[in-house]
């Protein structure tokens, strides 16, 4: 396959890109600037220089390919209009071509999950429309209901995800419990989140884009944990003490933006279309990457 990613030098963009090539797919990577970039450069990618919020002026023909994977990240108003334009520019581009169109998610569009994991073979009636998400899940519908007009989209979600350089959540825990000395969990710590290696995660993004008529939302779920779980783990191997319950009250700022869904959420998920497409997850668990 042909195909163009996004984000090209993002921690997730990067680790798909990687298993792309290991499946010798042809791979042309978005870049906003390949100078600045230089060092997240791989071999054997053919890289493009443009910003998503000017995409429709760059002149790259998205025609030439097969299939997108639109791993660009960033936050706010501005960023959500543009991706917004880059989907709907793909959608017409790709429109009765059966071509592909690939999005990473996060997993906290669709709530509290509660103790029993959501499974991501039910589809996708579990959209929740949490404040501050309300664009993020309009996109992803219109992405999700792509199939009509002849495009093959699908959604990888990942909750917890580790591995390599740029995990967002792990960073944060490890980081807080160094500058406090011990390992904290909020309230009783018993929510729980799935987890999974950036690596088994790009992997599933592979198979599902080698498979022609795989469409939807997939989870990419491997194992799961208990919040106080993770900070056991997170306490063993910097050796620090803990892991130390803490309220919630007085601490909203201890993990930042994600304190709030740490400690109150869920994030359990039964990846079963994943394992339909034969996805076994094979990287080290959390325990053994911390
Ligand atoms: N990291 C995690 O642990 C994690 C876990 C679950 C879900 N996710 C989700 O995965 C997504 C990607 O996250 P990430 O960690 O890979 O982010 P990241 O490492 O910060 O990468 C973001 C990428 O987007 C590119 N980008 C940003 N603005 C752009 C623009 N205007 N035009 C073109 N490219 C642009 C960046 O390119 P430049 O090099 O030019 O800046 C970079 O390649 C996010 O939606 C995040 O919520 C991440």
């Amino acid at each position: 396959m042909k195909v163009f990613v996004t984000g090209a030098t993002g921690y997730v963009g990067s680790h798909i890109i990687k298993a792309l090539r290991q499946q010798h797919h042809s791979v042309t990577g978005l870049v906003r600037d390949t100078t600045r970039s230089k060092d997240k450069l791989m071999p054997g990618v053919h890289y493009v220089a443009g910003d998503i919020a000017t995409f429709e002026n760059s002149g790259i023909d998205l025609v030439a390919h097969d299939a997108v994977v639109h791993a660009a990240a960033s936050s706010g108003k501005e960023w959500m209009l543009a991706s917004n334009r880059f989907v709907d520019q793909v959608l017409t581009a790709f429109a009765g071509t059966s071509k592909k169109l690939a999005v990473q998610g996060g997993s906290m569009v669709f709530g509290d999950t509660g103790q029993r994991p959501l499974n991501d073979a039910l589809g996708n009636p579990y959209f929740r429309n949490l404040p501050g998400f309300e664009e993020q899940v309009k996109l992803e519908k219109k992405i999700l209901g792509s199939p009509a007009q002849g495009v093959q989209s699908f959604i990888a979600y990942g909750s917890l995800v580790y591995g390599g350089q740029g995990a967002m959540i792990p960073r944060i825990l490890k980081q807080t419990a160094r500058d406090l000395g011990y390992s904290p969990y909020i309230e009783n710590g018993t929510n729980r989140w799935s987890a999974v290696h950036v690596e088994d995660w790009a992997d599933l993004f592979v198979l599902a884009l080698e498979k022609k008529e795989f469409t939807g939302p997939v989870m990419a779920a491997a194992n799961s944990y208990s919040l106080r779980e993770v900070a056991q783990i997170v306490a063993n191997a910097n050796g620090l003490a803990g892991p130390k319950e803490v309220p919630y009250r007085g601490n909203e700022e201890l993990w930042r933006f994600f304190t709030l869904p740490l400690a109150t959420m869920n994030q359990y998920y039964q990846g079963q279309r994943a394992f339909n497409l034969g996805w076994r997850p094979k990287k080290p668990t959390m325990e053994r990457y911390f």
